[in-house]
């Protein structure tokens, strides 16, 4: 440990170890890793587990005060001058299976990275620092996204939440059990006077104008709902058309009108100069029996909508329930529809969004305010403090996706704007307001 910093005008020029940051980011991609340089870590998995245990052991490292509540969230916290509740970072290191390196684990270990840099220089902080990595974000394995941190805030009821069936069958509570990440601490968990969250933008934006920083004003509203079709298996030989009762036929439907909900939006968006843009996708689709010759059965397809907008949002949710209705009727099957996850639209609080934007500058960077496209534990985080993210670029916006990349510098670039977002936060008085009454 070097000598204590004591000048707090000396903080602005402090700056995290970059290479420490990319060795740990490389180190937690060893597990669970797939072709093409990602990581499989589903949500409460062996490789989850796994995930988790190493990043448990850099924050006993530093010294931490580890935490694991009821439904698996940790939280690390490294105490400040006084007592009372922390300035938290943080993100989430489960994966979708074909995830990338960066997708949450950016937020976690940057959050680890601030902290052993404030270690190292022996930097006190008026308030105690916290990174948190929450569970089950992604929602790709248990429904809804950003489960760990919606129960964290008290948005879903800690039962509920064990009870979820998974899309393998296994069940949140019985896997926490299973992989031991069940703790004690209590849910709805304790609220941070703020968090900040560094994320891969995930998207072209920053990119394609060549800008460093996004910060982040908020993120755009979410639908998912999964259509569970039932119709009558047959011959595909001997069932004249109009006879069928095609699951196949209405899901493939179902996935080309979703399409045209989002063109129709986008090029009414786009003739009212609105910024609102509407994204659809049918990422899963199974069909049963699932063979060449057989009409299919039955079929069971997700459908996610998101826009900025909640009005927009819930009239694309409107056309796609007529459609569905009418297909369904014509095609004379059963539908059954389950809402999966549906998260109005968040606006993070504008002096967190202020002090992202004023650090990256003073910092030197170019810096872009924009609305989130993906969901991120902050959007939860947001409803009981003060709440803010910082972007950095994605190489040809990919992610969810083991391709996904960001340039070394800009993820560095990213954690120092986290750590001095962080020290200036620390200094701040923060009433709570309510930027989304
Ligand atoms: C979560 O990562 C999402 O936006 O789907
Ligand atoms: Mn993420
Ligand atoms: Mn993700």
């Amino acid at each position: 440990m070097t000598d204590p910093v004591t000048d707090r005008s000396e903080l602005a020029g402090l700056r995290v170890d970059g290479d420490r940051l990319l060795r740990r980011l490389d180190e937690l991609a060893t597990i669970g890793p797939i072709d093409g340089g990602g990581s499989c870590r589903l949500a409460l998995t062996d490789e989850d587990r796994d995930g988790r245990d190493l990043v448990v052991a850099w924050m006993h490292d530093l010294g931490l005060d580890v935490t694991v509540d009821a439904i698996g969230n940790v939280v690390g916290v490294r105490p400040g001058r006084t007592d009372g509740s922390p300035t938290m970072t943080g993100s989430h290191i489960d994966t979708v299976a074909t995830g990338g390196r960066y997708d949450g684990n950016l937020g976690v270990l940057a959050g680890l990275e601030v902290i052993e840099t404030l270690e190292a220089h022996g930097i006190e902080t008026e308030h105690p620092v916290a990174v948190a990595f929450f569970t089950d974000e992604e929602g790709a394995r248990f429904p809804p996204d950003m489960l760990g941190s919606l129960v964290y805030v008290g948005g879903l009821a800690l039962e509920e939440a064990l009870d979820v069936v998974g899309i393998d069958g296994a069940v949140v509570g019985d896997e926490l059990d299973r992989i031991g990440y069940r703790g004690t601490s209590p849910c709805p968990g304790p609220a941070p006077r703020a968090f900040v969250e560094l994320h891969v933008e995930q998207g072209p934006v920053l990119e394609a104008e060549g800008t460093t920083v996004g910060a982040v004003t908020g993120v755009q509203g979410i639908s998912w709902t999964e259509l569970s079709i039932t119709g009558q298996s047959n011959h595909a030989g001997t069932t004249p058309m109009e006879l069928r009762h095609d699951a196949g036929h209405v899901a493939a439907a179902v996935a080309v009108h979703a399409r045209g909900i989002a063109a129709r939006l986008n090029e009414r968006a786009v003739a009212d100069g609105s910024p609102d843009r509407q994204v659809a996708t049918v990422g899963r689709l199974d069909l049963h029996p699932d063979l060449v010759n057989v009409v299919a059965g039955s079929a069971t397809l997700t459908v996610d909508l998101r826009n900025t907008d909640e009005d927009l949002l819930r009239e694309a949710e409107a056309d796609l329930a007529a459609f569905v209705a009418t297909i369904a009727a014509e095609e004379g099957v059963e539908v059954a529809e389950r809402t999966l996850a549906r998260f109005e639209p968040v606006a993070f609080d504008d002096r967190v969004v202020d002090v992202v934007a004023d650090v990256a500058t003073r910092l030197g960077h170019t810096v872009r305010r924009m609305p989130s496209g993906a969901g991120h534990d902050a959007q939860m985080l947001a409803r009981v403090c003060p709440t803010g993210m910082v972007f950095v670029p994605s190489r040809d916006g990919i992610s969810h996706n083991p391709a996904e990349h960001t340039d070394p510098d800009d993820l560095v670039a990213g954690a120092d704007v986290l750590l001095q977002a962080i020290l200036t936060l620390d200094g701040l008085t923060l009433d709570r307001t309510d930027p989304n009454p």
